[in-house]
C-alpha cells in the first residue's frame, strides 16, 4: 500500500486526476471504476479541465461505476446516474455505452448483480477503481458485516450510513434503506486500486484501513492484501497515521 498525504483537499483532488490522466495516457480504452460521495468531486473536477484542455481524450474508455441505491429513480437528483452525469459524464466525450452504472429499479435485481460482474469479467477487469471510504470504512457500499462478498449484490445500509448520507436527502425517510453494490471481490479483482479519503472525521477509518486487521468488520481493510493499492489523503485524514509510512506530495 503506497500513501500519500497532499497538503489539502485540491491537491488530493489533482493528485487523483493526474493519475486517472497517466491511466488513460498509456492506455486509451482503459477501463476506469468510479465513485461516487462527496470526495471524488474535486477530481472529477479536475478531469474535466484536463479534458477541456485537451490533456484527456476519454472517447475509448469504459466506466463501471462502484454502486447505487435500489429503488431510487435515475432521474432523482440523490441517484448515483445523476450523480456522476452532474459531476462528470455530461461534460466529457464517453461515450454513453461505455458507461456501466448498477441499475438499481430492475426487477430482476438478482441478474442485474450477476450480469453487472458478468460485464466487468468480459471487458477484461477494471485497470484503475476509485475508491471513497465511509466513516464505518465501507468501501462501496460495503458495509461492516461478517464476510466478505465476493459479487455484486443488494445490501442493506446500516443505519448509520444512511444517516451519514441524509444530508443529501431532503430527510433520513427518503435515504433508500437498500442498495446495489459490487461486492469485496469484484472490487480486489481491479488492476490497481486508488482510495481517496479527506477530512477529520475518515482519519479512524484510514488508521483502521492501513495498521488493522484484514476484516469484514472493517471492509476497506482488505485492501492491506492488494499488491496495487494507492491511498491518497488530506492531511486531516491521515492524522492518526505514523509519518514514516507516507509520503507527502
Ligand atoms: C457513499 C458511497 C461510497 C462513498 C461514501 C463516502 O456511501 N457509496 O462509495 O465512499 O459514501 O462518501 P463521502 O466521500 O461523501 O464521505
Amino acid at each position: 500500500m503506497k500513501i500519500l498525504v497532499c497538503e489539502n483537499y485540491d491537491k488530493l483532488s489533482e493528485k487523483a486526476a493526474q493519475l486517472i490522466m497517466s491511466q488513460i495516457t498509456l492506455k486509451s480504452n482503459s477501463v476506469l471504476g468510479l465513485a461516487t460521495g462527496s470526495t471524488p468531486i474535486g477530481m472529477y473536477k479536475k478531469l474535466v479541465e484536463m479534458y477541456e484542455n485537451k490533456m484527456i481524450d476519454f472517447s475509448d474508455v469504459i466506466t463501471f461505476n462502484l454502486d447505487e441505491y435500489q429503488n431510487l429513480p435515475i432521474d432523482n437528483d440523490q441517484s448515483y446516474h445523476y450523480f456522476m452525469d452532474e459531476n462528470l459524464f455530461n461534460y466529457i466525450n464517453v461515450k454513453r455505452e461505455n458507461i456501466h452504472i448498477p441499475n438499481g429499479m430492475a426487477k430482476d435485481i438478482k441478474k442485474e448483480c450477476i450480469e453487472y460482474d458478468e460485464s466487468i469479467r468480459k471487458i477484461g477487469g477494471i485497470d484503475i477503481q476509485v475508491l471513497g471510504i465511509g466513516n464505518n470504512a465501507h468501501i462501496g457500499f460495503n458495509e461492516p458485516t461478517v464476510n466478505f462478498e465476493k459479487k455484486t449484490y443488494v445490501v442493506e445500509l446500516q443505519e448509520s450510513t444512511r444517516i451519514a448520507n441524509a444530508r443529501f436527502f431532503n430527510s433520513l425517510d427518503d435515504v433508500p434503506k437498500n442498495a446495489i453494490t459490487m461486492g469485496i471481490g469484484s472490487i480486489f479483482k481491479s488492476k490497481k486500486i486508488m482510495l481517496l479519503a479527506a477530512g477529520e472525521n475518515k482519519a479512524k477509518a484510514i488508521y483502521d484501513t492501513v495498521y488493522g486487521k484484514v476484516t469484514p468488520e472493517v471492509p476497506a481493510s482488505i485492501l492491506q492484501l492488494h499488491d496495487d493499492v494507492i491511498v491518497i489523503l488530506d492531511k486531516e485524514a491521515a492524522r492518526l497515521l505514523n509519518p514514516v509510512d507516507y509520503s507527502v506530495v
